[in-house]
């Protein structure tokens, strides 16, 4: 949530700024602004909602030739998302930009008035300039008076600095927010939330730790541990990752990110099988044996993946496998011991429960793995073991890629577990393994029903309410289709268990309600087949996503199918993933809303 950046060069910075704050746009886009500070003065622009509105007015005003500047995307917390909480905020001579929740900010606030302050906006960024403005004035010392304000904060937060009458000197800090530093390819240091925002400049970055405070200046960079001391941070090298930021010959990211979905398996799996041997490749180091139960936990998207890999994760391992959401998670002090193996399913890496929830499972003694996607998060490195999905940048905030590339991994994990506690002998094991290798194959054959799923989109984008059903791992696909469909269309849809409907949500049936079933064929289908035909009788509106075989069937009653390529019943999860984000995308597009940057959400959540 909310993106930072901060450049320091001595040259002019507000173009790399914009730059920048373009790959950040993903991480909240409900304002933007940019300052800079050239010779004692502060230039600075602010816009409500998205980076372009931001632009045009630089475009007429200018934003000056200082060479030190901060710029920020927003995810609002606090206030309204309008000009005036826009970031950056001038207090006196502190300009700061902010990512987080400071959760002592209301009684900070009420101290400050009582002295006098004037508070003009209603974020909790401000309260943060104005401890900093006075500890300015009794602290000599910069670094002093910046660890004495941000000492008295008590919450989450990442924060980028400037300091009138201090051109040379870009301020960042850290505490449950991610903030990297990166030493400029050809001059200068920067600071920012990610190392992609940091991509167009530097290839070394440096990551600041819990409680770290940097102080850069154009040739030198300096970072302090929360107890003041002067500390020195390991130098990464990244690999360039602008390039993959642009559409293709796409309308939007979405769309590029879920047709890329076949290449995306296919890195993703090179790095699970040997296809020489058609074994799957778990490092060694991670022994399934040493475990008796097993617990999952990930946000939205990344939680229904966790779902499906519970289907396969018991029938493998033979154990029990438990998932949750991290936000219910973290706090209902969950039994945790050695012998749990913690699994935390991320697309970021940075989701504030998600990481939350990895930081207790450590602390209570589990072995943890995280699946995720970005390989330089915060979860990247304090896992025991990294599971890698190779989706590559997502850039459009609702999850597709990501989600196939987090059931891939979670698919080839099941393999080896159950191989290595001999639940599934040697021959399974590689028939499966040739199974999910052909998955990039059938993926790219499944995305054969886009034309059906248009027409059903421009019916759907005339209702208001959706439900999708589906049994076993098709549940947690029709929990995904139902998400993905709200988000990027606002239509109310909800995913149900199919044996669920008699137990309440039958009586939303009527023939305005559309239901997509998703029905492949295996041995629940004549269960959901005898659903089907309890809706039927009902006047449902109903849509099943089915075999061809059983399309046939089901439109011999007179109801409507589409069929999907025939797969083995491991393989259907992701089989009946592209009819659901086909549905969701085309009905968006019909509806005109914002794909890539739905209303209220952000990319990655870094607050609770
Ligand atoms: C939905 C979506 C979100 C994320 C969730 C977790 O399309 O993208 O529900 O899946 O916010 O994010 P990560 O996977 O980054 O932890």
């Amino acid at each position: 949530m909310c993106g930072i950046i901060g450049i320091v060069t001595g040259k002019p910075v507000a173009t790399g700024l914009i730059s920048s704050l373009k790959l950040l746009e993903y991480r909240g886009y409900d304002s933007a602004g940019i300052a800079t500070l050239q010779n004692g003065t502060v230039w600075r622009e602010r816009a409500a909602g998205k980076l372009s509105n931001l632009e045009k007015k630089i475009r007429v005003n200018g934003l000056g030739d200082g060479g030190i500047g901060i710029g920020h995307t927003r995810w609002a917390t606090h206030g309204a998302p309008n000009e005036t909480n826009a970031h950056p905020h001038i207090i006196g001579d502190v300009v700061i930009v902010h990512n987080g929740i400071i959760e002592n900010y209301q009684e900070l606030r009420g101290e400050l008035l009582k002295n006098g302050a004037k508070i003009s906006s209603d974020t909790d960024t401000e309260v943060i300039g104005h401890l900093i403005q006075n500890q300015l004035k009794i602290n000599d010392n910069v670094e002093t008076a910046i660890q004495a304000a941000i000492g008295m904060l008590r919450g989450a937060f990442a924060l980028a600095i400037m300091i009138k009458g201090n051109e040379e000197l870009l301020i960042g800090a850290r505490k449950g927010c991610p903030l990297a530093v990166g030493i400029g390819d050809v001059e200068g240091h920067y600071i920012g939330s990610d190392a992609l925002a940091l991509s167009p400049f530097s290839r070394q970055i440096v990551y600041l730790e819990e409680g770290d405070f940097v102080f850069a200046t154009k040739n030198t960079f300096k970072v302090y541990n929360e107890s003041g001391e002067l500390v020195e941070r390991e130098i990464n090298i990244i690999e360039q990752q602008s390039a993959v930021m642009d559409k293709g010959n796409h309308k939007h990211y979405m769309a590029k990110e879920f047709f890329e979905q076949p290449d995306v398996i296919s890195h993703t799996l090179a790095n699970y099988i040997d296809m020489d041997t058609n074994q799957i490749n778990i490092d060694s180091k991670l022994d399934i044996t040493k475990f008796n139960r097993i617990i999952m936990v990930s946000c939205g998207t990344a939680y229904y993946a966790a779902m499906v890999g519970k289907y396969w994760l018991e029938k493998t391992t033979h154990m029990s496998v438990e998932v949750d959401v991290a936000s219910e998670f973290r706090y209902r002090n969950p039994p945790l011991n050695e012998k749990c193996l913690f699994i935390v399913v991320s697309q970021s890496g940075e989701t504030a429960d998600s990481l939350a929830a990895l930081r207790l499972a450590k602390e209570k003694g589990c072995t943890t793995v995280a699946v995720v996607n970005v390989p330089t998060s915060t979860m990247s490195r304090e896992a025991d073991f990294i599971l890698p999905t190779s989706a590559g940048t997502e850039v459009c905030v609702a999850s597709t890629k990501a989600f196939i590339c987090q059931i891939t991994v979670l698919a080839a994990l099941s393999i080896g577990f159950g191989k290595s506690l001999n639940i599934l002998s040697a021959d399974d094991a590689s028939k499966m393994t040739m199974d999910l290798a052909s998955l990039p194959r059938l993926i790219n054959d499944s995305f054969s029903v886009e034309k059906e799923i248009i027409k059903l989109a421009h019916n759907i984008a005339k209702v208001e309410h959706v439900l999708f059903l589906g049994r076993h791992t098709s549940f947690p696909i029709a929990m995904e289709g139902a998400l993905k469909l709200k988000e990027i269309t606002y239509i109310h849809a909800e995913g149900y268990a199919a044996g669920e409907l008699k137990h309440g949500p039958i009586a939303l049936i009527d023939e305005k309600m559309p239901l997509i079933i998703i029905a492949p064929d295996n041995d629940t289908y004549e269960k959901t087949r005898s659903n089907i035909e309890e809706i039927a009788a009902r006047g449902g509106d109903i849509m099943v996503f089915t075999t061809q075989k059983r399309a046939e069937e089901i439109r011999a009653l007179g109801l409507k199918a589409i069929a999907l390529p025939d797969s083995s019943d491991f393989l259907s999860p992701f089989v009946y993933t592209i009819p659901v984000q086909l549905l969701a995308y085309h009905t968006a597009v019909h509806m005109g809303t914002d794909v890539d940057q739905p209303r209220n959400l952000a990319k990655s959540v870094t607050v609770e």
